[in-house]
């Protein structure tokens, strides 16, 4: 039977090549095999985003929320504070980390899908001295809504604080400059833009940066990020990782690689305007303008009569699988993705049957 298209934003569709590299083969997680296929995942991660020289990458096994705790928990020093941008769900999830590490924390809070300010921001770091990381979702995928990591990244630099950016549902989707954004630390997970399978997440972070994070004592046992630093370093690991799940992920970096960053970027951004044309021709509202929308999501305000349990459940019986909006805009809005391999005519067939179930509401 063929799987369902997956419009929610991850886990996403694989090609059927990353899904056969799960049977390499079952092998123990301290054998040299093992060894050899992390380090090699690390190494192809930065090679891919062109950031060898300046980065290091820290595999850790689960979703990508295990990632950002090991960032969030492991960036900032003792007596510093951090300053969070919240405008989602997943901005606030690095407040909460925080609040469980019991961090000082200034906030800026705005409502959901609404842009920050950067006078806030700025105004933010003049008056707290002490704040000493910046953090920012870069995709907010409770909307869609991509946050302007350049402006804020140059206003961390500026002022001399290091800029953590959660980029889980953006990267290989959406720009990620690290070239001419000062981000210090990145996060990321395998089975969203990556093309490969739930259960694996990493951090970037710079290698300079190194001699400050061995000062910070140790918080936690598992999202230790200097602990699984050092011993992928060493060519070992620290607890038994999902090897089968890192196979996929060796996989589909492989064929980033051969689609390249800004190949897979365009074919996104490509796969974003064609649901978006066509939303627009049903009539469905855009909650985020144009010009802030990312490429790899879009959230929909659900029309006058049309409930979303009713909607998801008649594109499923069709083979799609769409996703709900959170908190306050649960029955609200409804979201559509455009990662992974989703081909043209999939993305055809469901805005005709969006367009069905569209007009047969105001008929
Ligand atoms: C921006 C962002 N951060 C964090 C997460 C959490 O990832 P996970 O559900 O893999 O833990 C998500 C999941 O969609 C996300 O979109």
């Amino acid at each position: 039977m063929k799987p369902p298209v997956l419009l929610n934003p991850g886990p996403v569709n694989v090609t059927p090549r990353v899904r056969d590299a799960l049977l390499r083969g079952d092998m123990c997680h301290r054998e040299i095999e093992v060894s050899d296929l992390m380090g090699g995942i690390r190494q192809k991660l930065l090679k891919v985003f062109d950031i060898e020289d300046e980065f290091t990458a820290v595999l850790i096994s689960g979703s990508g929320t295990a990632a950002l705790e090991m960032g969030v928990s492991s960036c900032l020093s003792p007596g510093k504070s951090m300053l969070i941008i919240q405008n989602g769900v997943y901005g606030e999830r690095i407040g909460k980390i925080a609040d469980i590490y019991k961090f000082p924390k200034h906030v800026l809070n705005y409502e959901w899908g609404e842009p920050p300010s950067l006078e806030d921001v700025e105004n933010a770091l003049k008056e707290h001295p002490d704040i000493e990381v910046v953090a920012l979702v870069h995709h907010e995928t409770t909307t869609g809504l991509l946050n302007p990591i350049q402006p804020i990244s140059q206003l961390a630099r500026e002022y001399g604080k290091k800029f953590l950016i959660d980029c889980i549902s953006s990267l290989a989707g959406d720009e990620v400059n690290f070239k001419t954004c000062s981000i210090d630390f990145a996060i990321g997970t395998a089975n969203k833009c990556l093309q490969g399978l739930p259960g694996v997440a990493f951090v970037f972070f710079r290698k300079k940066d190194l001699c400050r994070l061995n000062y910070i004592p140790d918080r936690s046992l598992y999202f230790n990020l200097l602990k699984h630093h050092g011993a992928q370093e060493a060519g070992d690991m620290l607890f038994t990782p999902a090897i089968q799940i890192h196979y996929a992920l060796d996989e589909a970096l492989d064929e980033l690689m051969e689609e390249t960053v800004q190949g897979r970027i365009l074919r996104y951004k490509e796969a974003a305007e064609l649901f978006r044309t066509g939303f627009s021709e049903i009539g469905l509202e855009f909650l985020i303008p144009e010009g802030h929308r990312s490429n790899c999501l879009t959230a929909l305000r659900l029309p006058e009569g049309i409930d979303y349990a009713g909607l998801h459940a008649h594109l499923k019986k069709k083979g799609f699988v769409i996703y709900a909006g959170q908190g306050n805009l649960q029955n609200k809005i409804f979201r559509i993705a455009n990662m992974g391999d989703i081909k043209k005519e999939d993305i055809e067939t469901c805005l005709q049957i969006l367009k069905e179930c569209c007009s047969a509401k105001t008929q």
